[in-house]
């Protein structure tokens, strides 16, 4: 079985953030969406992986490299005619599918649990395809499966009436018969070539289309509290800590899985309360990280309390005075108290599209 990982489209819905990133590569617990992605196909035991990149993407490459370091070896396609929907990705992709079996994975969705358990079904079921359904409060933003007696008889994309509270997540197995129904569909209303209508010519030309319901799911939908609430995800799954000193004197506390990289100083008074991510080479200084916290490389914290945010590499957080909470700053960025200079008052340098909440 080979996996296939998508990767493109412009991530319109998480402006301002992906104006200078592409959003696979938006750190979620501190590292890039996609390699949470790579981790589980490479834990499945896939070995051969394509991505699907934006044509001219040279970014996103150059970032996973050829897949050594997850014991994958990748190839990328460009997505010729571009970002024409999931079925296009795979009639995109049918040379290198070829005649082998395939996991299809969207880069935007992370999974809490382990893929291998639904190879095995795909398997032992002798399924054509393979569905991953989730409960979820709003199904209208997804494909919804139609279900009648424990089949899946049709599966309809963003429903305006969705007829179950279940999504398709973005985890699919199937037989090489996906590249024939990816061919046959036509372009939705919105254009695209839906993977929700190859479902249903499966379903309908009598193949087996089988579904596992799966919890601990989670998809960018484009919110910042959507990221966040990826985050939280894959925090929550660290045990333990992992730091690079034992020796830290009496006023740092540390509570619960906390993982700390290397060179990272923690001094004063520090109350870091895992789950939290802090990466390398950081200043934490009089500050308190409180759970659900990322914060990236190359970060200095000082006289603040954070909590439930991402914080990215390089940037600069400076005697705020208040709690900063459920919070996406980006790379490179200076957030610190007014009074360093006057006038005082909030002063903002903020970017096309972003929220701010004073
Ligand atoms: C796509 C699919 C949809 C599926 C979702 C899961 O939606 O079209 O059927 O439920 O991924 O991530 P989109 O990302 O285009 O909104």
């Amino acid at each position: 079985m080979k996996a296939l990982i998508t990767a493109g489209g412009q991530g319109t819905r998480l402006r301002p953030i992906t104006y200078t990133i592409n959003k696979h590569l938006f750190p979620i617990a501190n590292e890039p969406m996609i390699f949470h992605a790579l981790r589980k196909v490479a834990k499945a035991g896939i070995k051969e992986v394509a991505i699907n990149i934006n044509q001219g993407d040279k970014e996103l490459p150059q970032e996973i490299g050829n897949g050594k370091k997850f014991g994958l070896k990748i190839t990328y396609l460009e997505q010729k005619g571009g970002a024409l929907g999931l079925a296009h990705i795979i009639s995109n992709a049918k040379e290198w599918i070829g005649k082998d079996d395939l996991l299809f994975y969207l880069g935007d969705n992370i999974v809490a649990g382990d893929l291998s358990g639904l190879v095995d079904k795909f398997y032992k079921e002798k399924l054509d395809c393979l569905l991953t359904l989730s409960k979820v409060r709003d199904p209208e933003r997804f494909g919804v499966p139609i279900i009648k007696s424990s089949r899946i008889v049709e599966v309809e994309e963003k429903p305006k009436n969705p007829k179950s509270d279940f999504a398709v997540t973005g985890i699919y197995v199937y037989k090489p018969i996906i590249i024939e129904a990816a061919a046959a569909i036509k372009p939705s209303a919105r254009g695209e070539y839906e993977i929700s209508d190859a479902h249903t010519y499966l379903i309908k030309k009598g193949y087996k289309v089988g579904f596992e319901e799966i919890t601990g799911w989670w998809k960018d939908t484009g919110k910042p509290e959507d990221l966040l609430e990826g985050n939280s995800l894959i925090l929550s799954s660290f045990s333990g800590l992992n730091l690079p000193t034992k020796k830290y004197p009496e006023t740092i506390k540390i509570e619960g899985a906390v993982k700390i990289g290397k060179g990272t100083k923690l001094k004063g008074h520090v109350v870091v309360r895992g789950p939290v991510a802090i990466g390398e080479n950081c200043l934490i200084e009089d500050s308190c990280i409180d759970p659900y916290t990322a914060v990236g490389s190359n970060v200095v914290i000082q006289g603040t309390e954070v909590s439930h945010s991402i914080v990215c590499d390089g940037t600069q957080i400076l005697d705020c005075g208040v709690r900063i909470v459920d919070s996406l700053i980006g790379r490179n960025s200076v957030v610190k108290a007014e009074d360093y200079s006057l006038p005082s008052g909030h002063k903002l340098v903020v970017g096309d599209n972003a929220q701010v909440e004073l």
